[in-house]
C-alpha cells in the first residue's frame, strides 16, 4: 500500500527538503513536487501541522481553534464539527452560516459511517418559472434579494448530528460562537475584502433592493472599522439556538422575524416552511479507487455520484504510472470529468422528487460504455457527449469546507454554504440568508451562476432540494483505516477538485501539504472548456492539450481545500489551502 506521506512543513523551503523526505518515505521515483512549474505560486507544499490527538482544518483560524479546543476538552469529532460550524457563522460570514445549508459526513473508528443532508429546500410557494421575466429571460432574482433564499437547513443538520453522535452538551458547543459574536474578533483581510465588495454591490442596487439589504449593511459595515468586530444581534439569535436547539431557529421569534422580512422584501419563506424543514440522514455513497474506499455524499449532492463515475472510468488506465503533469493523464481525467458532469446535469436531483437511474450510473458496466467513447489522443467535443451548449461560467462564489479527526479515530468532513459570497445579501436577526435557489435549473438548459447547464431533474418544485456539488469526502486505506479527510468550496469545481485531491494522494503519493497546494484543472461538460489554474501548467503542457483539441483557458483562484492525512504511525497531518486564509489546528 502506498500511504500518502508528508513532505514539508514550510511552504517556500524550495525543493531540497521535500525531495530528501520523499526519498526517506520511499515514495515512487516520480518526484511530483518538482513537476509543479518552478514558478508555482504555492511552492511545493503548504505549511503542515502535525498532531498526535486531534485536528481541525477550517478556512478561518478562530473557527479552527474553537473546534480544536472542543477536541482537546474531550469532545468528539461531531462535537467539534458543531462548534466549528457555528463559529464559522460568526467569523466567516461569507459562507459560514445558520441561514444556509450543507452536508456532514462522519466515519467512526468502529467502521460505522453516516451522512446528514441539510441542504436548503424551495419554499412551498416556489414555482418552476419564478425567476423568469415576462419575455422568458432569466433574471438575477435567484441570486440577490429575499426571493433567492431557500429554507435554511444548517441548524437542523447540526442538531441532528449532535443528537445522534454528540457527547458534549449542545449549549457548550454553541457557546464559543456566542462569545465570538458578542465580544468580537479581529477580522482578517479576507473578511474585510469581502465586506467591502458586498457594501459596494449593495450600493449599486435599486432603492427597493437596497432596503431589503439594509440590515446586512448595518451588521457588516463595522467590520471595516478598527478594533474587534461585534455582532450583537447574531449573538442573541445564537443564544436562542443554544437554549432551545432548532426550536430557537425554526419556531418563535427568529422564525417569525424571518417570515416577516420575507413578506416585506418579496421572499417566499413562511413560518410553515420553517416548521416543516427536516434534515435527512443519508447512507454515504461508497466508491472505490485502486483498493481504497472513498465515502462521499449521495443526492441531493451530486458529489459522490460524479466522483464514482469518474473513478470507474479512469480505473482502466494506468494513471499512477503517468507523471502528474503528463498531458496524456490530464487529457484522460478531463474526458472522464466531461462525461460525468454531463450525466450529473441531465439525471441528478433531489431523491424525494426525482427517480434517478443511480444504480446504472454508478455501475462499472455503465462506466465501460461511457469510457468506450474516450479517444486517448483527441478531445471529444461536448456536443458529442450530450446535446446543448451554454455560455461561460462564473460570478462571485463562496462556500466553506472543514475537516476534523479526533483522538479516537473518528472523522468528520463538512461542506456548508450560503451559495455565493454572503448569499442573498439579505440579513435577518443578525444572520445572512442563502441564495441557494440559484443552484436549481431556474430555466432548464440555461446556465446558473457556475455555468452549470442542468435539466428537468433539477427544475424548481415546492419543497424540493436544489442539486449541490458539495463533496465532503473521507478516504479509507485498503485495510479500512482512515487515510484522508478532504473537501473544498468552488461551486461546480468542487467535485473535480476534491477528486484531484484524492487521486493526487493515491496515484502520486502527495502528502497533505502538497495536495492542498497542487495546481488544478476542471471541465464540467458545458461550457466545453478545459480550465486550468493560472500558472499551474507549463506552456508545453498547455500546447499539447490544445493539440488534442481542448479549448484550454486559465482561471485564477481554484477553490480552498482543507485536508487531513493520517500517517502510517497513526499521527495526524493537516493543511489549509494556501489560496485561502485557513488554519490547521491540532493538539
Ligand atoms: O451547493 C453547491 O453546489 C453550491 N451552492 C456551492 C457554492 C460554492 O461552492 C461557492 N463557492 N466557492
Amino acid at each position: 500500500m502506498k500511504r500518502a506521506a508528508e513532505l514539508s512543513s514550510s511552504r517556500r523551503r524550495g525543493w531540497l527538503i521535500p525531495c530528501l523526505l520523499l526519498a526517506a518515505c520511499q515514495l515512487p521515483a516520480t518526484d511530483v513536487v518538482s513537476r509543479f512549474p518552478p514558478w508555482w505560486e504555492y511552492g511545493g507544499a503548504a505549511p503542515v501541522t502535525s498532531a498526535a490527538h486531534g485536528m481541525v482544518v477550517a478556512a478561518e483560524p478562530h473557527a479552527s481553534r474553537v473546534g480544536r479546543d472542543v477536541l482537546a476538552a474531550g469532545g468528539n469529532a461531531v462535537d467539534a464539527a458543531v462548534a466549528t460550524s457555528l463559529a464559522l457563522a460568526v467569523t466567516y460570514p461569507q459562507a459560514g452560516n445558520i441561514g444556509g445549508g450543507g452536508f456532514l459526513l462522519a466515519r467512526f473508528a468502529d467502521g460505522r459511517a453516516a451522512a446528514v443532508d441539510y441542504r436548503e429546500q424551495a419554499p412551498a410557494a416556489a414555482t418552476r418559472d419564478m425567476y423568469l421575466a415576462a419575455d422568458g429571460a432569466l433574471t438575477d432574482r435567484s441570486l440577490y434579494g429575499a426571493l433567492a433564499a431557500g429554507v435554511p437547513g444548517t441548524v437542523a443538520g447540526l442538531w441532528a448530528a449532535h443528537q445522534r453522535f454528540g457527547s458534549q452538551p449542545w449549549e457548550d458547543l454553541v457557546a464559543p460562537a456566542i462569545e465570538l459574536a458578542e465580544h468580537g474578533f479581529e477580522p482578517g483581510r479576507e473578511l474585510r475584502q469581502g465586506v467591502r465588495k458586498v457594501l459596494e454591490r449593495i450600493a449599486g442596487f435599486d432603492a427597493e433592493r437596497r432596503r431589503a439589504c439594509a440590515q446586512t449593511v448595518s451588521t457588516f459595515a463595522p467590520a471595516l472599522q478598527p478594533g474587534p468586530f461585534r455582532q450583537p444581534e447574531l449573538a442573541a439569535t445564537l443564544r436562542r439556538i443554544a437554549a432551545s436547539g432548532p426550536a430557537g431557529f425554526y419556531d418563535g421569534p427568529v422564525a417569525e422575524a424571518l417570515a416577516r422580512s420575507m413578506r416585506t422584501a418579496g421572499g417566499l419563506i413562511t413560518t410553515e416552511d420553517l416548521e416543516r424543514y427536516a434534515a435527512e440522514w443519508r447512507e454515504p455513497l461508497r466508491w472505490h479507487y485502486r483498493d481504497h474506499t472513498v465515502l462521499g455524499m449521495p443526492p441531493s449532492s451530486s458529489g459522490g455520484a460524479v466522483m464514482t463515475l469518474m473513478a470507474n472510468m479512469l480505473q482502466r488506465y494506468a494513471l499512477p504510472d503517468m507523471a502528474w503533469d503528463d498531458p496524456g493523464r490530464i487529457h484522460l481525467s478531463i474526458e472522464a470529468m466531461k462525461r460525468a458532469y454531463a450525466d450529473r446535469n441531465a439525471y441528478l436531483g433531489d431523491p424525494a422528487f426525482v427517480d434517478m437511474p443511480l444504480e446504472r450510473l454508478l455501475s462499472t458496466a455503465y462506466a465501460d460504455e461511457r469510457a468506450a467513447g474516450i479517444d486517448r489522443r483527441r478531445a471529444t467535443p461536448s456536443t458529442e457527449v450530450a446535446p446543448g451548449l451554454g455560455p461561460a461560467f462564473g460570478r462571485g462564489e463562496q462556500t466553506t469546507h472543514f475537516s476534523i479527526a479526533d483522538g479516537s479515530g473518528n472523522a468528520v468532513s463538512v461542506t456548508t454554504t450560503l451559495n455565493t459570497s454572503f448569499g442573498s445579501l439579505v440579513s435577518v436577526e443578525g444572520f445572512l440568508l442563502n441564495n441557494e435557489m440559484d443552484d436549481f435549473a431556474a430555466r432548464p438548459g440555461f446556465p446558473n451562476a457556475y455555468g452549470l447547464v442542468q435539466g428537468e431533474a433539477n427544475a424548481i418544485e415546492p419543497g424540493k432540494r436544489m442539486l449541490s456539488s458539495m463533496s465532503p469526502s473521507i478516504v479509507l486505506d485498503p485495510d479500512g483505516e482512515l487515510l484522508l479527510v478532504t473537501g473544498t468550496p468552488g461551486g461546480s469545481r468542487i467535485i473535480s477538485v476534491v477528486f484531484q485531491s484524492i487521486v493526487n494522494a493515491l496515484d502520486h503519493g502527495m502528502g497533505v501539504g502538497q495536495l492542498v497546494a497542487a495546481p488544478r484543472v476542471h471541465h464540467q461538460h458545458l461550457p466545453d472548456v478545459l480550465y486550468y489554474e493560472a500558472g499551474g501548467l507549463t506552456a508545453e503542457v498547455v500546447s499539447d492539450l490544445r493539440r488534442r483539441g481542448h479549448d484550454v483557458r486559465a482561471r485564477e483562484h481554484f477553490c480552498d481545500v482543507q485536508a487531513i492525512v493520517v500517517l502510517p504511525d497513526g499521527s495526524l497531518t493537516g493543511a489549509a489551502d494556501p489560496r485561502g486564509g485557513g488554519l490547521a489546528a491540532g493538539y
